[in-house]
């Protein structure tokens, strides 16, 4: 992750071929409308269908409905070939927006606030490209307009849906625009890229009574902040020091009053991992000291476990394409930054877990016009400058990939 920004930010274009660079107020144009009219996952009717009204007139094949909301694109190249498929997620988030824009949320309380209606743009800004040019490549492109990515998760229903099949897909990419990177950059890597997404919700079940008589209750605050502090023995003691895993209690609830012994505490946290190897180990040692702690207390606990999303995980090959590819687009030497990872989840990876792919970062802050909130920031937006290079990595990825003999 690039830590110090530049000193100036601007976008060199240059390289995006005339005909997408011209795309930038139809982008624009599409990207505000979408930002208008947010909807939170499984509920992106207004976009399905703006989405759809746009293929349907530039004479693009689709289908509708799939996981509720989502739509897949398919477009045939000149001659038959391999399937490339291109992800893009569509929903929004329950956020008040607070950014005084004329293209500000018009619905109340949810808000694009993680840049996926820049995604969905881009997405159709690929399709509107492909369809004008598809002499330019063999085989077949899939374009994925994905509903829910920020939970519970389209991609996984989409997937049991068969959106990877009939025509097979070999392989998929997708892109987060990424302000955490300065606007115009690129961070790829081969491997985990973005981290595995569990959430517990536990109680413990203790005894109440008189905050002066503690001898005859059951404290669960007591036993609460035991558990807390234990739980960061996991990553401390349990970890291999090689690997990164995260445990974070976010909440914890208990109690009523200063002489009051609370016969209940709530806790919620959340787990992130890279290695896939750590699927099920967390949870079990999560509830190993929870079980312990409770018993060497008299107390009882209920848990639950929620395995949200895998590591996002990129193929070495698929990565290595869109490395090169972002190399030659983008400006330098900025340019592409190899080891970019976060600790944020995705559920592009349960796409990456069925076919090879890469998942990348675009990044799209620009300080110098005050748009570098981060995602899921009341005040979070980007700098639209960068919608076509999103088009034009898109481009290139398809007519390297498609057009390589195998
Ligand atoms: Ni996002």
């Amino acid at each position: 992750m690039v830590s110090t920004f530049p000193n100036s930010y601007s976008v060199d274009l240059s390289r995006v071929r005339l005909s997408i660079r011209s795309l930038q107020p139809q982008l624009v144009e599409w990207r505000r409308r979408l930002h208008q009219q947010p909807e939170l996952g499984f509920q992106e009717k207004l976009t399905a269908e703006f989405v759809s009204s746009q293929l349907q007139a530039w004479g693009i094949e689709y289908q509708t409905g799939i996981a509720k909301t989502g739509i897949v694109v398919t477009i045939a190249g000149s001659k038959p070939g391999k399937v490339l498929a291109i992800r893009a997620d569509m929903d929004a988030l329950p956020i008040q927006e607070l950014n005084e824009v004329p293209y500000r949320s018009q619905h109340d309380g949810v808000m694009h606030a993680c840049g996926h209606d820049g995604h969905t743009a881009i997405a159709l800004g690929i399709a509107y490209y492909l369809q004008q040019h598809r002499e330019d490549f063999a085989g077949t492109v899939k374009i994925i307009f994905q509903p829910a990515e920020e939970g519970p998760g389209g991609a996984k229903p989409m997937i049991e849906a068969g959106v990877l099949k009939n025509p097979d897909v070999d392989a998929i990419i997708g892109l987060h625009l990424w302000n955490n990177l300065p606007l115009g950059t690129v961070g790829v890597r081969a491997g985990a890229l973005m981290a595995a997404v569990e959430l517990f919700n536990c109680t413990i079940l203790g005894k109440g009574g008189h905050g002066a008589i503690p001898h005859q209750t059951v404290d669960s605050i007591v036993i609460a902040a035991q558990i807390v502090n234990a739980l960061q023995t996991i990553v401390a003691r349990n970890v291999n020091p090689i690997d990164s895993a995260v445990v974070t209690v976010g909440a914890l609830h208990a109690g009523t009053a200063h002489n009051v012994i609370a016969d209940t505490a709530n806790m919620k946290g959340t787990v992130r991992y890279f290695n896939p190897e750590f699927a099920g180990f967390f949870k079990q040692r999560i509830e190993q000291i929870i079980a312990g702690i409770c018993q060497s207390h008299g107390a009882n606990y209920d848990l639950e476990y929620i395995s949200l999303y895998p590591p996002v995980i990129n193929d070495a090959g698929i990565a290595e394409l869109v490395r090169s590819v972002a190399e030659e687009v983008v400006e330098t030497p900025v340019g592409v930054v190899p080891e970019c990872q976060t600790m944020g989840g995705e559920d592009m990876s349960f796409f990456l877990r069925e076919v090879p792919g890469c998942y990348f970062f675009l990044g799209s802050a620009n300080p110098e016009k005050n748009l570098a909130y981060p995602h899921h920031h009341p005040r979070f937006d980007f700098d639209e400058t960068v919608l076509p290079m999103g088009v034009e990595i898109f481009a290139r990825c398809v007519e390297k990939f498609l057009n390589k003999s195998t």
